[in-house]
């Protein structure tokens, strides 16, 4: 009895506690202690995006949810996207369950960091990076073009082994190695080159493909109850994620390790050019700098091969997809080609104003691909009022990308795939609509990465509708264009035939 009624005491307290604390907050449905609003967004559906686009309809742009024991407060329009997440107070991180063993408890490279740590690690590293060459015009074309080469050279092969005609290709596993290969020239410099290097970065990269797709069920569970991935490992994905954190910080050390022992043997060239050269040199500048050490190293390495790898290369797969389903869509591009590039010349990054169609094409590819689906979350630090509501400190603001992307206030006919919404009626992009595509976030903590992975996605796209025509695989459905979605989205595995383009 004395049990039942201790329960019923602790029931009134949660409510009472609730109800205090978002008295002037957004609304949303009504929690139940330990699981929070967890089990009314099961029984919505297998899809927790449209369950939470759904909600939106219900309880406004602005709606707090419970998952598990933390608060979330999701923004469903553009504009309260943009309000809550340009806020100073919406820069913070909550880190915890298996992200919180990922840095060994410690506030370390960008992603998962705040404060001076984040701002610190941030612009050094995105500096440095310009410097060595991922600023337009300083080399980034020629090795973008580098491992592009690779995948029409590996579709060439494939065709040169059928003669003529058409032949299908899987999409799935053309891009992440290439793409990524991209931003870690800049980080490894030539070693990348070297055989045993380049092998040891692939399964790395394997990894954490694998480990992306484990943590979708894993990611909402370590959310919702973190103290779960002691108990059962397996089905929070916590085991492929240890294994992937410490081969990635493995590979790191070894990276400074071997340009330590180059540097002893004086055989290393006195010009750094690569981010771990260096990193070291600011190191040894400053020997007991608390944010430079081999640990945060870590940290900043399995950062950028974690965000540049899985999005990237989903983007360029959405674009492959939607280039085989909407054919008309592909061959405007190609007139486009031929228009400004013409058909023997190298795609450069000049080029990719002059060419207002394939740029929507891309923007409308974003739309429909929604490959981070809600954003990162940020934590509020600090309390503060949007409109008529108070957000509390401590909650954390999500994006709920597709009611954003298919708001019906804003785009006609939403479902549509029409990259020409994006145009102005002079056939420019216009710089209003895009603004209200937002697939890298806004304000301060946006993804630094945008630039190089337009780039990419550009030269990649422009340079194998230039070489190949695209189609749905002869006697197969057309591939799936709903996204599978964990963490990032992207297509289901998919395939299709590639035949040559006839060069007037
Ligand atoms: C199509 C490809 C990509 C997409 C869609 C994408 C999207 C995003 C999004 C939505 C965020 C979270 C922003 C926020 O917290 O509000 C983010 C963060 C980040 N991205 Fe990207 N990204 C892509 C490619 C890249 C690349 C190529 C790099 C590296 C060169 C990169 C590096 C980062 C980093 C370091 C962060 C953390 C920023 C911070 O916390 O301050 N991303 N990205």
């Amino acid at each position: 009895m004395l049990v039942l009624w201790f329960l019923i005491f602790l029931l009134i307290l949660f409510y009472v506690r609730h109800f205090i604390k978002w008295k002037h907050g957004p609304p949303g449905p009504l929690p139940l202690p330990l699981v929070g609003n967890l089990v009314q967004l099961i029984m919505m559906g297998t899809q927790p995006h449209l369950a939470i686009a759904r909600l939106s309809k219900k309880y406004g742009d602005i709606f707090r949810l419970q998952i598990g024991t933390q608060d979330f407060v999701f923004a469903s329009s553009i504009e309260a996207l943009v309000n809550l997440y340009t806020r100073d107070e919406a820069l913070g991180r909550d880190v915890y369950g298996t992200l919180l063993d990922r840095s060994a408890g410690q506030n370390t490279g960008i992603i998962m960091a705040v404060g001076e740590t984040w701002e610190i690690n941030r612009k050094w590293t995105f500096k440095t990076l310009n410097r060595l060459g991922l600023r337009k015009g300083s080399g980034i074309e020629d090795s973008i073009n580098e491992q592009c080469d690779f995948v029409v050279k590996s579709c060439e092969t494939a065709l040169s082994t059928r003669g003529t005609g058409w032949v299908a290709i899987d999409v799935s596993p053309m891009f992440l190695i290439p793409v990524t290969k991209v931003v870690f020239r800049l980080v490894m410099g030539d070693r990348i080159d070297d055989a045993d290097n380049g092998a040891a970065l692939e399964k790395l990269i394997y990894l954490s493909e694998e480990m992306a797709k484990s943590t979708s069920l894993g990611a909402g569970l370590d959310a919702a109850f973190p103290f779960l991935r002691f108990i059962v490992p397996k089905l929070t994905g916590r085991n492929v994620q240890m294994k992937c954190y410490t081969s990635i910080r493995d590979a790191a050390q070894k990276l400074l390790d071997a340009i330590r022992l180059e540097q002893k043997s004086s055989s290393l060239n006195d010009d750094p050019k690569s981010l771990a050269h260096l990193y070291i040199q600011e190191m040894d500048n400053d020997p007991s700098s608390a944010l430079f050490s081999d640990f945060h190293f870590g940290s900043l390495y399995m950062d950028l091969l974690q965000a540049a790898s899985d999005t990237t290369n989903s983007y360029l797969q959405c674009l492959i997809l939607f280039s085989v389903t909407q054919r008309s869509c592909q061959e405007k591009i190609y007139e486009e080609i031929v228009n400004i590039i013409g058909t023997c010349n190298r795609a450069t990054l000049e080029h990719r104003r002059l060419m207002p169609y394939t740029e929507s094409f891309m923007l409308e590819t974003h739309r429909h691909s929604k490959i981070v689906p809600t954003l990162l979350p940020h934590k509020i630090t600090k309390e503060f009022t949007i409109g008529k509501y108070i957000i509390p400190q401590d909650t954390q603001i999500l994006a709920d990308i597709h009611s954003v992307n298919f708001d019906e206030r804003i785009w006609k006919n939403p479902m549509e795939f029409d990259p020409t919404r994006f145009l102005d009626t002079d056939g420019s992009v216009s710089k209003e609509k895009r603004k209200l595509c937002v697939p890298f976030g806004v304000g301060r903590r946006a993804c630094p990465g945008e630039s190089v992975a337009e780039w990419t996605a550009f030269i990649f796209l422009v340079n194998i509708i230039r070489s190949f025509m695209l189609a749905v695989v002869p006697g197969e459905n057309p591939p799936m264009t709903e996204m599978h979605v964990g963490i990032t989205s992207g297509p289901h595995p998919f395939k299709v035939a590639i035949s040559r383009r006839e060069i007037n």
